[in-house]
């Protein structure tokens, strides 16, 4: 076993180079904070340069008429299935015109409209044009070159190949630093009265997701290590139109955005019937969660249940208009030999965002002292049961910013941890599963459709098959986090013994608002297992 050979101080480590990340290093950075940012592959490496649709914002003076702050909040509470926090919603949401334009002042071209606004579209669940986008279907990959940029012009240090392994705490279990491996594997201390984790998203749990490589729940994980309860881990939302590239597809797939429907695309089987037809009043521009069950149900029941895959008919779109708003779609659909101008887009669900996270309150801060979240790691109560599209880019960019400002007030009034007083030991040990195979039976058991049986084999694959490994590289952080994360979810999937948002239950497919309007909070017990457990102050609704 081998202690930490080198040692690095900062006032704020952030951990994660995404939207949330690099927004709150360099809001910290400008309030004089030392801040190093630390992620474990390259810089741009992250799931924000994969999101295509956009940013929701109702923009002063430039929405579709009746388009309302309230009506974005609205809209996000449908969606959300009774489980958002109202609160934390109205706080994001009414923020979000000011980040945008700090976002678009750091250098960020969103697409203009004609008449010099900026063009708006719709996506599943919004009741309104509100969605504004970059590079056409590029949105993230132009909001991350813009964050980077700026990081780079301002010189805050990002430490790449540098692996977060564990939280350094003090003896009364503040945060006080990190664990780290770096580049060479060699482990160290970056030590720091503040943690920011914005390590995003999970979606490695299962073998088909629109995320990339890099997202394996580290971020949550690490809080669960810290003491931290985590809530709502049930709702994984599953994208309704990822590309289908055939029946053997593994690891991050190309996403069809919904902003393609919301330019009026429909989806069709095999026999060009209408797969939304009478299932929700919002048809194809339906709540995310709602398009993705009825997908599943029609693979599954229609047709003798023969497909495994759906299609999404854009054809009404000339190649121009196609090739000019939806260019990352195109060019992954000729890359997998489909001409959307001409043929319908062969589509399928999978999964692609953590609705639930790390239990923390709109400023980032969670129940441990030092210990901060923002973005798809955090679980602010934006969400509930099911995220509204185009809500996540704007948290990250709302709550990365009020992350930092809450970092620098509390350094200010000496609520952090003395940093000298951290107790730092050996790379810890724990509990591994073989990645393959608890992405088999996450995927079989554990996504849409869920019921008893099927989440008690998962929790059989995982208590046979995990071997305690100490956590010196990589792959080993990885591996141990999908193995812990994946209990967390299996332990509240299960619990919740009802059909809400993105939890879709075979053997109770009913939503049930007398026993189940409420979240589940997930903590270790001492043992290191994932329980149910109470409600915290951060989230005292339940
Ligand atoms: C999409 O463009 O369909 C995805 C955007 C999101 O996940 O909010």
């Amino acid at each position: 076993m081998s202690g930490p050979r080198w040692e690095a101080r900062a006032d704020l480590v952030v951990v994660g180079t995404g939207v949330a990340g690099l927004t709150a290093a360099l809001r910290a950075h400008s309030l004089g904070l030392r801040v190093l940012v630390l992620t474990k592959a390259a810089a741009e490496d992250g799931n924000t340069r994969w999101a295509q649709g956009g940013v929701a914002v109702v923009l002063p003076g430039e929405h579709d008429p009746g388009d309302s702050v309230d009506k974005h909040v609205a809209d996000t509470l449908v969606a959300g299935a009774g489980l958002c926090d109202e609160d934390a919603v109205r706080a994001i949401i009414a923020d979000g015109p000011a980040a945008v334009t700090r976002l678009r002042e750091l250098g960020a071209v969103f697409d203009p409209a004609p008449g010099g606004r900026l063009a708006r579209t719709r996506e599943g669940g919004h009741s309104a044009f509100r969605v504004v986008h970059a590079g056409g279907d590029a949105t993230g990959a132009e909001v991350e070159r813009a964050l980077l940029a700026a990081t780079r012009d301002g010189r805050v240090p990002v430490l790449e190949n540098h692996v977060a392994v564990q939280a350094v705490r003090t003896a009364g279990g503040a945060v006080a630093g990190l664990l780290v491996l770096d580049s060479a594997g060699v482990p160290g201390v970056l030590t720091a009265p503040a943690v920011l984790l914005a390590t995003g998203g999970l979606g490695q749990l299962y073998q088909a997701t629109s995320n990339p490589e890099v997202a394996t729940g580290d971020g949550l994980a690490l809080a669960l290590r810290a003491g931290a309860p985590v809530a709502d881990v049930e709702f994984v939302q599953f994208h309704p139109t990822v590309l289908y590239t055939g029946q053997g597809a593994r690891g991050r797939c190309p996403l069809v955005t919904e902003a393609v429907r919301g330019e009026g695309a429909v989806l069709v089987d095999a026999t060009g019937a209408r797969v939304m037809t009478g299932v929700h009043p919002l048809a194809d521009l339906a709540p995310r969660d709602v398009v993705a069950a009825a997908i599943t149900r029609h693979m599954a029941f229609e047709r003798g249940g023969i497909d495994d895959h759906v299609f999404l008919d854009a054809t009404h779109l000339d190649g121009a208009t196609f090739r000019t708003r939806f260019p990352t779609v195109h060019a992954a659909c000729l890359a997998a030999g489909v001409d959307p101008v001409t043929e319908p887009i062969p589509v399928a669900p999978a999964a692609h965002f953590a609705c639930g996270g790390l239990v923390s309150d709109v400023d980032g801060r969670t129940a441990v002292d030092g210990l901060y979240a923002a973005g798809e790691v955090a679980s602010t109560g934006l969400h509930g049961a099911n995220r509204l599209a185009s809500n996540s880019l704007l948290e990250g960019l709302v709550v990365g910013t009020r992350a930092a400002e809450a970092v620098a007030a509390d350094l200010a009034c000496g609520k952090l941890a003395d940093t000298r007083l951290a107790v730092v030991a050996d790379l810890p040990v724990a509990p591994v599963a073989e990645r393959d195979s608890l992405q088999r039976v996450m995927s079989r058991y554990a996504a849409i459709g869920r019921e008893a049986e099927g989440l008690a084999v998962v929790g059989s694959v995982l208590d046979v098959s995990a071997v305690d490994r100490p956590l010196e590289t990589r792959e080993l952080v990885e591996d141990a986090a999908l193995t812990l994360v994946g209990r967390a979810l299996i332990a509240a999937a299960a619990a919740r013994t009802e059909s809400r948002g993105c939890h879709v239950r075979t053997d109770f497919p009913v939503r049930d608002d007398a026993v189940w309007r409420r979240g589940l909070i997930v903590r270790l017990n001492p043992s290191g297992q994932p329980v149910l457990a109470r409600p915290t102050a951060l989230r005292g609704a339940a």
